[in-house]
């Protein structure tokens, strides 16, 4: 199959261009660099330009002459969406919580009494490889219709050696097998076993000593993520696990504050995360820390609106100078959705985002989070071919039109993958 193309003539061509090097922070998060009537040469699944179809075909002329020709006439061009925090791979559903849930139980109450993540590891840990690797195999092909091309995908639903393992090879079999990328991360720190919640030590000595090592040794991650929330770990206990991750290679990123304000954004930013997410219940020292360190912050704006819970404080955070993206936390508990687009939605109406912000947010700041802006994430000559193209006439339009599914075409390394 043809991995060179040539788009012309989008009513917007969004290439993100020049927050390679750094993430976007404040204003530089409202520059989107947007050419009008814009057409992109992507040749062997590679960028080679974006600009006017005129100069392209002019310095291309040769090379352009046996592409396949995409006409993107009234539609907006963008960088694959990437979405930095997802629970990919898992088993079950957990409708059950959420009828609960609306009966007035928090989800802390649920988890609490052996249900939430619990009850989904329990799910998981049952599940065979093969099972497992379908359920996840068809939420990563929701995402690609929803215009995703890079995953971030956490393990977690495990709790010991032999089922984070588990978890973490179905993302790699998946990783092999379906175009959309992932990037992996560890996260056996998710939850405390249910029979060792009056000692916890023990759990999150083997999560050191056994798991750290072995996921290193077999390369089959990139991070080590842990839930640093009351009632699951404790900043110190959280320190200790990403300190010994990053003994093994893996770098720190962070479940924090979501629920209470813990410290968490101040960890990250002390032990070197490249990111910290939800922060819901952050405190401005925290956050002017993470801004301070670099630490990008992923907000989940699924998870406070599917908790029907205060959303984080998106507009205070840009403007204190913390880079921000955006992300669907895809799980079964507190946000079972796959759509980045509705992400984005809750990020302007809910989060006082800029559509402009947005869109940086599930694309080259997603990127940073997950440690691939060398990559991807904008349109710029030597990234991926990995393109979204809405059907809509302008990129305000995306942000403004909810609840609907504006993709009209995915490219990924050049490839068609969704037409
Ligand atoms: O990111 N907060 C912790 N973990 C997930 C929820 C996982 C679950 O409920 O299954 C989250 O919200
Ligand atoms: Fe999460």
């Amino acid at each position: 199959m043809t991995k060179s193309l040539f788009i012309t003539n989008a009513a917007q061509l969004i290439t993100m261009a020049g927050h390679t090097d750094q993430p976007a922070k404040k204003e530089a998060m409202s520059e989107v660099d947007l050419i009008e009537n814009g057409s992109l040469f992507i040749e062997d699944g590679t960028i080679i330009e974006a600009g006017k179809e005129e100069d392209l075909r002019q310095k291309y002329s040769d090379r352009l002459s046996s592409v396949k020709h995409i006409e993107a006439r009234g539609k907006v061009v963008a960088p694959g969406l990437i979405d930095p925090h997802t629970h990919l791979v898992h088993a079950g559903t957990r409708e059950n919580e959420y009828a609960m849930r609306l009966q007035g139980q928090t989800y802390m109450e649920i988890m609490n009494a052996g249900g939430g993540i619990h009850a989904t590891t329990r799910a998981t840990q049952k599940a065979s490889d093969e099972q497992l690797y379908e359920e996840s195999k068809k939420r990563l092909q929701q995402f690609l219709l929803h215009g995703v091309t890079t995953v971030e995908a956490k393990s977690g639903y495990g709790l010991t050696l032999e089922h984070e393992l588990k978890q973490l090879e179905v993302a790699k079999q998946l990783q092999a097998d379906h175009p959309v990328d992932i990037i992996s991360t560890f996260m056996g720190a998710h939850a405390i076993p249910m029979d060792e919640k009056e000692n916890p030590e023990p759990f999150v000595d083997r999560v050191i000593e056994e798991m750290i090592p072995e996921v290193s040794k077999k390369k089959l991650a990139k991070y080590n993520d842990v839930f640093c929330e009351r009632g699951v770990f404790t900043p110190e206990q959280s320190r200790k696990i990403l300190e010994a991750g990053k003994e093994y290679g893996l770098i720190p990123k962070i479940h924090a504050d979501e629920i209470e304000p813990y410290e968490g954004a101040e960890l990250a930013a002390e032990v070197g995360a490249i990111s910290a997410d939800h922060l819901l219940k952050a405190s401005d020292k925290g956050v002017k820390a993470m801004a301070d360190a670099n630490v990008v912050g992923v907000l989940l704006p699924g998870t406070a609106f599917f908790l029907m819970a205060e959303f984080a404080d998106a507009r205070r955070m840009i403007d204190a100078g913390l880079a921000v993206a955006l992300s669907t936390d895809a799980n079964p508990g507190s946000s079972p959705t796959i759509s980045l687009p509705f992400i984005m939605n809750l990020g302007c109406l809910k989060m006082g985002m800029t559509p402009e912000e947005v869109l940086t947010a599930t694309t080259i700041n997603a990127a940073h989070a997950i440690g691939c802006a060398d990559k991807v994430g904008s349109l710029e000559p030597g990234k991926k071919g990995d393109v979204t193209i809405f059907d809509v006439p302008n990129h305000l339009t995306l942000s403004y039109q909810y609840g609907m599914n504006h993709v009209d075409t995915v490219i990924k390394e050049g490839q068609v993958l969704v037409t």
